[in-house]
């Protein structure tokens, strides 16, 4: 992978998602055995947003590589709260690591930032724009479950801000992938993700009821559907309800279907489905760790 920092799931080439796949691969076989790695190497976590997977996951990785992690804290703890840009703090961090993981609640964030820094920068999540290291563990489980081409994905719940569907639609253009957007009007995938897709040409289709699709799938991968972007709680609950699945609505699914979910979930996955053979949700977050290792890897080389 040739890449200074990872921005978003557009830059990934087919040969870039290979690459990092095969090699959390090794790293998967035995993430204790890979110290000797990065020994030393310090990346440092800023999450402006909540995250429990995503930084722990990252911790982990950098501690399996045999380096080690320091942490912004809490914007609340940081100079953040005396009034400091991101420009100044990505700058003075830069000083004291190898490599930095931004979450922010601004879409464009991390690409911003990214022009301030020498060390390799990871968009941990930029508002509702890109989540790509999230979608490099989502291609791994999705690998492991179904392979990555010749796929059938429904993708389902909130389409419009959900970061990680949008990370995940551009990287399955460099699939054989047949991608089925199941959500209400109002949470349609944005137009300017639509355009992208189109030209790179992804073969995509939008439907409002995933019984239209359901028995084609290979993969679900749910969506929480985001109640704080509802202005109507009547309008949330019309539409959470219909995007709710349990062991019932799988009926009609095809046996070996993959759920997958980015977590955290509310109640789109009734905990019933967690006892279903089809539920992969738990493993895809756990795949964080070599996948993170991978990536790490690359980024630190
Ligand atoms: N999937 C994901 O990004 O989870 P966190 O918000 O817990 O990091």
């Amino acid at each position: 992978m040739r890449h200074d920092h990872l921005l978003t799931a557009k830059q990934l080439s087919r040969a870039d998602i290979e690459e990092v796949l095969s090699r959390a691969r090794e790293f998967a076989d035995d993430p204790a055995a890979h110290a000797d790695r990065h020994p030393g190497a310090l990346l440092a976590l800023c999450f402006f947003e909540p995250s429990t997977r995503t930084k722990m996951s990252f911790e982990t990785a950098a501690k399996r590589l045999g380096g080690d992690i320091i942490d912004m804290g809490s914007v609340e703890s940081s100079s953040v709260k005396k009034g400091e840009s991101l420009a100044d703090t990505v700058r003075v961090i830069e000083g004291y690591s190898d490599g930095i993981v931004l979450r922010h609640p601004s879409q464009g964030a991390a690409q911003m930032a990214s022009e301030f820094v020498d060390v390799p920068l990871v968009n941990a999540g930029d508002g509702a724009g890109h989540h790509p290291s999230q979608t490099l563990l989502d291609l791994y489980t999705i690998d492991q479950h179904a392979g990555l081409d010749d796929l059938t994905i429904g993708v389902m719940g909130d389409l419009k801000y959900g970061r990680t569907v949008h990370s995940l639609a551009h990287a399955l253009t460099n699939f054989d992938a047949r991608q089925h957007f199941i959500s209400p009007e109002s949470l349609r995938l944005p137009r300017s993700v639509r355009y992208d897709l189109h030209e790179a040409g992804a073969n995509v289709r939008e439907h409002e009821e995933l019984e239209a699709v359901l028995s084609e799938l290979d993969v679900l991968y749910v969506t929480r559907i985001q109640r704080e972007r509802f202005p109507d709680e009547e309008e949330y609950e019309k539409v959470a309800g219909q995007y709710r699945i349990d062991a019932a609505t799988l009926a009609d699914a095809r046996d070996d279907l993959a759920v997958m979910h980015p977590l955290p979930r509310v109640d789109e996955i009734d905990p019933e489905v967690d006892e279903l053979p089809n539920a992969t949700y738990f493993d895809q977050a756990h795949n964080g760790v070599p996948v993170r290792m991978a990536l790490l890897d690359l980024l630190l080389d």
